[in-house]
């Protein structure tokens, strides 16, 4: 298993172009199910839940063709073969997000059988809010064999009312999948508590290109209009706001100024609110024609404060970078408060950034972070994807090195980390295990 190699305590400087989002591109690829028609995707990111999508879709008949296009990549798929509807166990428990292949393929196909995701890292996650919203578009719902078997008795979707709230908040999965539904269904769906993501938004940028009659993407309340079919498209996956926020901060904690290229900044207030309170500074650079994709300055050159953060849905602070304001606020002066409302348990950082010299306090869904002067490097595990993030973040400021365990984890989120922080200044390597080992001992 692979590892990095941090040796923290370096500037950063130059420029990075943020990548296509993994959260909004996944949903995307599924709605190529909805079709037969040839679905071209520029800035598709290299992850490997990406690529575990591009195998689940395989399976599915989808055929996928990829020809870069200006140096980005362009994915086409297309579904050639529309007979088959499992989506094994065997790819779903390596990623949760195959979840939203449930709702195209039951839409098109009739039929779908989806294993049902288990438990990961960051908490329970169930599927509850989804299944209710295809019932009520008159599926029929039953589980077998740790299968989730979907059918439509009348033979097609109906559309009506949905609402996809539940105890924390909205689910943004579970929207997709409605949507991704009722964009087929007979009449119109209102879908009522939608999740407001930005992802959701850019799902509904592609189906409307595809001929679905969608309103309201963005807002609490979708209506879609459903129709007989839908065609081929051409779309551009929106950039990840959370990749550019985990550089963000990776800029704080280091004092240091860097450029972010193709950045979300529209998408990001509640996330450049905090970076200001924190004395993180964020300048848009030139005007740019999409303020979705435009350019920023991000400089810290003070020492940092602590603020407090609510996880919210969209447009509230994002779960998705909790963990990387963590490991910065490590060295803010004074106490911050983070309280995460999406997933309650997401702290396993927690106990890794303690061996590091953080001083944070856990009390139920709120951690207490107490500034301190310096952390130091130390061999440390990533458990899932944005708390491995937030302990590249803490090692690019320890003293000495940092070995990160298990960083398949950050190859599922993030594309050549390692390489794109090298370009910036930062030391980091990826080594085996072994590797690692020489490396530190010749290191002394
Ligand atoms: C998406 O997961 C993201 N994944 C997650 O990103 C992100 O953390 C999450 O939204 C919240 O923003 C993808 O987009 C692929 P939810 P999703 O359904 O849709 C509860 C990352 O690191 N809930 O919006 O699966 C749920 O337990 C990942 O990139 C129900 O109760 O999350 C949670 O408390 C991890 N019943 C809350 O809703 C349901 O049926 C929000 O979850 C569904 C969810």
């Amino acid at each position: 298993m692979d590892v990095f190699v941090i040796e923290g305590g370096r500037k950063l400087d130059g420029r990075v172009r943020i990548n296509g989002s993994k959260n909004a591109a996944l949903p995307l690829m599924a709605a190529a199910l909805l079709c037969d028609r040839p679905i071209s995707f520029q800035d598709i990111p290299d992850l490997s839940d990406i690529r575990n999508m591009k195998r689940l879709l395989a399976e599915l008949g989808v055929s996928a063709n990829e020809d870069p296009v200006n140096g980005l990549p362009r994915l086409t798929l297309q579904a050639v073969d529309e007979s088959e509807i499992h989506a094994r166990y065997e790819i779903v428990r390596t990623m949760r997000a195959s979840i939203c292949v449930l709702g195209p393929l039951l839409a098109r196909r009739g039929s779908a059988r989806v294993s049902m995701p288990g438990g990961c890292a960051i908490g329970q996650r169930p599927v509850d809010l989804h299944l209710r919203g295809l019932e009520a578009l008159g599926a029929k719902i039953e589980l077998d064999g740790g299968d989730i078997v979907a059918t439509i008795p009348a033979g097609r979707l109906r559309g009506t009312t949905v609402f996809m709230g539940g105890p924390f908040g909205s689910t943004v999965l579970g929207t997709a999948n409605i949507l991704s539904a009722a964009v087929l269904a007979q009449g119109t769906t209102t879908i009522e508590c939608a999740a407001c993501e930005p992802e959701i938004v850019d799902l509904a940028k592609l189906l409307i290109s595809m001929g679905a009659k969608i309103e309201g993407a963005g807002s609490p309340r979708i209506t879609v209009h459903g129709v007989d079919q839908l065609g081929g498209a051409e779309h551009t996956v929106m950039p990840d706001r959370i990749e550019a926020g985990t550089f963000m901060c990776a800029a704080g904690i280091t004092k240091s100024t860097i450029t972010l290229d193709n950045c979300p900044l529209d998408a990001m207030m509640s996330v450049t609110d905090r970076l200001d309170a924190i004395g993180v500074h964020i300048d848009p650079v030139g005007s740019g024609d999409d303020p979705l994709s435009r350019s920023c300055k991000v400089s810290c050159d003070e020492q940092m404060h602590s603020v407090q953060i609510t996880t919210q849905p969209h447009p509230g602070f994002p779960t998705d970078l909790q963990a990387q304001f963590m490991a910065m606020l490590c060295l803010a002066n004074g106490n911050a408060v983070i309280t995460e409302k999406i997933f309650p348990e997401r702290f396993l950082h927690v106990a890794e950034l303690a061996r590091m010299g953080a001083s944070i306090t856990r009390m139920g869904a709120t951690a207490v972070v107490t500034g301190v002067k310096e952390l130091t490097g130390a061999p440390v595990m990533a458990s899932d994807l944005r708390a491995s993030a937030g302990l590249v973040i803490a090692a690019l400021a320890a003293r000495g090195t940092t070995v990160i365990n298990r960083v398949y984890h950050i190859d599922r989120g993030y594309e050549q980390l390692e390489l794109r922080l090298g370009e910036l200044g930062a030391s980091i390597a990826r080594a085996t295990e072994e590797e690692a080992a020489h490396l530190i001992a010749a290191n002394g």
